[in-house]
């Protein structure tokens, strides 16, 4: 199905060094944007402000887990699930030993090594990480203080079929978080499931306005704001994004 992008030993070892990076390893020579930096960590940060109880969470589309380690310092419990195997598993070696090595581009063939750890203020032992499909979550999963889904939703074959029914993971004073660039290729969603990004009679459809028709049933729209990230390519390349994340709270 999707994502086999995201059962490679590239994918692994790009995330692992999006979300452990330093600052050395992912700027050359500390040139670049350094807002970019940190976006798994600032995702699992994003109930501050809004989550009243502070039981458990859930990270849907966790990757390697940097955001379910920030969640972890203040939940009792994360749930940290993603559809690849490779990323559950070196998210779980990295909670296991603390620490991984990786080798990442520097320059054509040219590889560099740098050793991650899991971040100081995080309680690994708080977090379960498993492989899971965000299309077909199983109802034993409960109800959550927090669920984010961090740059998932323009990976989804149908995203508006998972938002259904993502409220009924909320607890009633639940909150949910999404980011996303809102970056829709028909390699992960076919053009049909867009939330946005098209000419609809004559009108352009925003995936901001879509989220608001799809959720504003059972959610509402409490904060928007703008994370931006970068992502390593080489010593000379980046990409640079900035994705939207909007902070929704449970309306009845
Ligand atoms: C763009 S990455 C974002 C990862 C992470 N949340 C972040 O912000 O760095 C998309 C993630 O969604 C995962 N994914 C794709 N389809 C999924 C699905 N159906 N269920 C759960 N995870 C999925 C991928 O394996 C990948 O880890």
């Amino acid at each position: 199905m999707q994502a086999s992008f995201y059962e490679t030993d590239k994918a692994v070892s790009e995330y692992l060094l999006f979300h452990y990076g330093s600052m050395d390893d992912l700027l050359l020579d500390g040139i670049g944007p350094q807002e970019a930096l940190g976006f798994a960590r600032r995702c699992g940060q994003l109930h501050a402000g809004h989550a009243k109880e502070t039981g458990r969470a859930l990270d849907l589309g966790c990757a390697v887990g940097a955001a379910a380690f920030a969640m972890s310092e203040t939940f009792d419990t994360v749930v940290a699930i993603d559809y690849s195997q490779a990323l559950i598993e070196a998210a779980q070696s990295l909670s296991q030993n603390g620490r991984a090595t990786i080798s990442f581009a520097q320059e054509g063939e040219l590889m560099r090594q740098t050793e991650i750890h899991t971040p100081k203020e995080a309680n690994p032992d708080r977090i379960e990480f498993m492989q899971g499909d965000a299309m077909n979550l199983s109802p034993e999963l409960g109800q959550f203080d927090f669920v984010l889904m961090a740059n998932l939703i323009d990976r989804l074959p149908d995203p508006a079929c998972c938002l259904a029914s993502i409220h009924e993971l909320l607890n009633p004073d639940g909150v949910l978080a999404i980011t996303s660039p809102y970056t829709w290729l028909e390699e992960y969603t076919p053009r049909s499931k867009w939330l946005g990004g098209f000419i609809e009679n004559g009108v352009a459809v925003k995936t901001h306005d879509r989220l608001i028709e799809l959720l504003g049933k059972h959610l509402e729209l409490v904060d928007t704001q703008n994370l931006p990230f970068l992502i390593r390519e080489h010593n000379r390349k980046n990409q640079y994004s900035i994705a939207e994340a909007t902070i929704w709270e449970k309306s009845i």
